[in-house]
């Protein structure tokens, strides 16, 4: 990138009687960051320039040149042969300024009846929603690897927690589904967002609108817009688009360090739940035997930056008047960081979760140490006539003469369990054992395998529902 060229772009400087300061030249430059817009930018201006064709602003002779030097700048750009100017402040003058100087003086042509209030705001909606499509993509990946990873474990029992103490004996295959439901939503709010973003604000001009006989809804169309936004002032100063994407990405970020956390805890071998691959994992310098879940780690610490992004965007907006202010050329880097943020967490959780191992022997120890059937026995004696606050009694003085005998509820005699209750007889195994206390959960949303299977299947057709399926993702 080139630090300055002009004394002030030549695209703006008419009214100036003085060079602007170097610093402050650098200081409000934003191409450093919003070159990335390059593409957008491009296909903004080129169906700009044919709209105005189209209602006889522009002749076709100059449209065709205009179109044929962006598709220039275009493959300049990607084959790294632009050479970006801080002097040029940002990727629209840029771009402008490369395009005169390949076409000469139709290239000024390009910017009549637009801004760069309407153009960034077109811009931004239009990287967002090709961000946005390409995490839709992720999550199919993500959602279906969850899915075949429940089905894979529908029979494997493993504690269920609340407060972290082991309470009652769920499947693995239960376990992923619940994570699937958290996504599935997140996918679905995810397309529920991208309806807002897909509105144009082309046309809106600086604020107000512009002289020229345009025709918003060509441009529109040559864009995939929806539609158009309807009034000039709210379209150049939204960014409500961005800030829901950002609540979006916090929310999903959220759930992917919660799903984090419990990798985190069930690799290590105090649980010893779960093992991930080596190629998802690093060692220690020092500590030989170490296998660190790096990867679940840092998608856990990452919801933090991105958490701070919804904020700074929030506080960025709270006090800025109708209509464009340059504070928005603050929204960018938070929004880059934020799609970039999500994209490399959902990667990295597609790409791992189909490879998560699990070690169903473990699991199922740790639920027998836990009482996790105790309330199968209450629920059994509630069957028997027995009133539930007293069945509660009842197994609260067996669990506690099991943990003073040093061993789990099935394993107590039949002799010493009819101590506690009359109502207790020889079945009353059935109930205690893990396998017996999860098929007896046996109805739409509970852990009985046999209804993990079919919610797994539900789940195919549903995730397709909402992401468009495996090959929808551009
Ligand atoms: N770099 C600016 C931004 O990101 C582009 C729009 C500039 N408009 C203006 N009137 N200075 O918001």
């Amino acid at each position: 990138m080139s630090d300055s060229d002009a004394a002030g772009p030549s695209l703006w400087g008419g009214r100036f009687s003085e060079p602007t300061d170097a610093f402050v030249q650098a200081f409000t430059a934003s191409v450093g960051f919003d070159h990335r817009l390059y593409r957008h930018d491009i296909a903004g201006s080129r169906a700009h320039a044919r709209m105005l064709a189209r209602v006889g602003v522009l002749n076709d002779a100059e449209c065709e040149r205009i179109v044929e030097g962006l598709d220039a700048i275009e493959a300049d750009i990607e084959a790294g042969r632009f050479s970006w100017s801080v002097g040029l402040e940002d990727v629209h003058m840029n771009i402008e300024q490369a395009l005169t100087a390949a076409i000469g003086d139709t290239g000024k042509k390009l910017h009549t009846g637009r801004s760069r209030n309407d153009q960034i705001a077109t811009d931004m909606r239009l990287y967002l929603r090709d961000a946005i499509d390409h995490l839709n993509g992720e999550f199919d990946r993500l959602g279906r690897g969850l899915l075949d990873l429940a089905a894979r474990h529908a029979d494997a029992v493993m504690p269920g927690f609340t407060h972290l103490q082991p309470a009652q004996p769920v499947t693995f295959g239960h376990h992923m589904l619940a994570w699937f439901e958290m996504l599935l939503r997140d996918a679905g709010r995810l397309q529920d967002c991208r309806k807002r973003v897909n509105v144009m604000p082309l046309g809106a001009a600086a604020l107000a609108g512009t002289p020229y006989p345009i025709d918003r809804r060509i441009t529109a169309e040559l864009l995939g817009f929806e539609a158009i936004a309807e009034n000039s002032l709210d379209a150049v100063s939204d960014r409500d688009f961005a800030i829901e994407f950002c609540a979006w990405a916090a929310t999903t970020m959220t759930h992917l360090s919660r799903m984090s956390e419990e990798l985190v805890l069930w690799t290590s071998p105090a649980f010893g739940f779960v093992e991930l691959p080596d190629r998802f994992c690093t060692g220690s310098s020092i500590m030989p035997q170490k296998k660190n879940p790096d990867v679940p780690e840092l998608v856990r610490g990452k919801t933090g930056r991105v958490n701070g992004h919804l904020m700074g965007l929030l506080t960025l907006m709270k006090g800025q008047p109708l209509a464009y202010n340059k504070d928005n050329q603050e929204d960018k880097e938070p929004l880059f960081d934020t799609v970039d943020t999500l994209a490399g967490s959902l990667r990295a959780f597609a790409d791992m979760v189909p490879a998560i191992a699990i070690r169903p022997e473990n699991m199922a120890a740790h639920a027998r140490q836990g009482f996790a059937t105790a309330t199968d026995l209450a629920d059994y004696l509630v069957r028997r006539g027995v009133a539930f606050r007293d069945a509660h009694e009842v197994v609260g003085r067996s669990v506690r003469h099991a943990i003073e005998r040093g061993c789990d509820l099935p394993d107590l005699p039949l002799d010493e369990l009819q101590q506690f209750s009359e109502a207790i007889e020889a079945d009353v195994y059935e109930v205690l054992t893990l396998e017996g206390s999860v098929a007896s959960r046996d109805h739409p949303g509970g852990t009985a395998p046999e209804q993990v299977r079919l919610a797994a299947e539900r789940g195919r057709d549903r995730l397709t529902a909402v992401t468009g399926g495996p090959h929808a993702a551009p």
